[in-house]
């Protein structure tokens, strides 16, 4: 079984192959970030004109290992949503357009499901059920995965998602976006305890990272913005604030549920704090499974690896479809 997946949710054009057995042939992702950078976020229309321009080429150099044969491909599956429409709009509308050309079947898959089974990529045993914190730049999930099937919400942020708070902060602080990583490198020389910034605690495992958001705006205000330590310094600080706000609702989360496997996904899945982190609060507790950073942000081996399982749970039916950018997160 091999799958060519199309990903244009947002500010990555990405293609990929993979192939039963959970192998990435080939992964691409040509990042806009640069040219959003200048406005401080993703700007919707030169997103959608961006996937336009570029998809071709991606696919084509997603393709280069089959020769550009699609007869070694057996399906296409495409990120139908959520995410931006005129993004959603491309790859959609390029994934049918290919289907129709070559008669192969084009599968929808859910972008936030696709965050998820990237971790079957990094560990192909791993069967549900288990508990995943899910966490980007739109979301800030908790879920109990019971089955391919059935999935449930067991809280989310009620504000801000923690990738946006990451970026806001960011902008605070005069860095470029994404502000994640910019986050990490200035946050490298920071002493994370000099300042003292809440972790706020809701019940039900929500999130709510406005208040760390705003926190972080009034302790600028007392101090000088331009100095590289003081910078550093309340960089590290968020990071701790927002990496500790995380783990301690997905260690609730995983003693209230019995879990005994633990996935965590999305964008801020990267973070190396994040990440020591949870395996250091889990050991011994639940088996963790993080994808590679390259698989946690955006990327298109993800919606084919959720491609891959939703072809072994319900074969290559599918029924005629549109981008969705509302579409609930999980649902297939
Ligand atoms: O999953 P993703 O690539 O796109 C969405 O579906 O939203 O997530 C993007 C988010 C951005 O907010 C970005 O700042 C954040 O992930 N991110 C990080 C890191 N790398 C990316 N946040 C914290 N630390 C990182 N190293
Ligand atoms: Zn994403």
């Amino acid at each position: 079984m091999r799958l060519l997946a199309i990903e244009t949710s947002c500010d990555e054009t990405a293609a990929a192959v993979v192939e039963g057995g959970w192998m990435v042939v080939s992964s691409v992702v040509a990042s806009q970030a640069q040219a959003h950078s200048a406005f401080g976020g993703v700007v919707p229309e030169l997103a959608a004109r961006m996937h336009l321009e570029r998809l071709g080429g991606v696919v084509t150099a997603a393709l280069e290992p089959d020769g550009g044969d699609l007869r070694a491909l057996d399906g296409i599956a495409v990120t139908r949503g959520p995410g931006l429409v005129g993004c959603l709009a491309v790859g959609v509308s390029y994934a049918q357009a290919l289907g129709l050309a070559t008669g192969l079947p084009v599968l929808a898959v859910n972008h936030m499901t696709g965050h998820v089974l990237a971790a079957k990529l990094e560990d192909p045993g791993l069967e549900p059920p288990f508990v995943a914190l899910v966490v980007s730049g739109g979301h800030t999930d908790l879920i109990e995965y019971r089955s391919h099937r059935d999935v449930r919400l067991l809280g989310a942020t009620r504000d801000d998602a923690v990738g946006e708070a990451f970026d806001k902060v960011a902008r605070m602080l005069g860095l470029a976006y994404p502000g994640g990583p910019e986050i990490d490198r200035v946050a490298r020389d920071g002493d994370p305890l000099r300042y003292r910034l809440p972790r706020p605690a809701l019940p039900e495992f929500d999130f709510s990272f406005s208040g760390l958001k705003t926190a972080v705006l009034y302790l600028l205000r007392e101090l000088p913005r331009d100095d590289p330590q003081v910078r550093a310094d309340v960089a590290a600080a968020f990071r701790l604030a927002a990496v500790e706000t995380l783990v301690t609702q997905l260690e609730a989360a995983v003693e209230t549920t019995g879990a005994t496997r633990v996935v965590v996904a999305g964008g801020v899945a990267s973070n190396p704090l994040l990440r020591a982190r949870v395996r250091e609060r889990l050991a011994g507790v639940a088996e963790v499974t993080i994808p590679a950073p390259a698989l946690c942000t955006d990327n298109a081996a993800m919606i084919g690896a959720a491609g891959l399982v939703r072809v072994g749970v319900a074969g290559f039916e599918t029924a005629p479809f549109d981008p969705d950018p509302g579409l609930r997160a999980y649902a297939s």
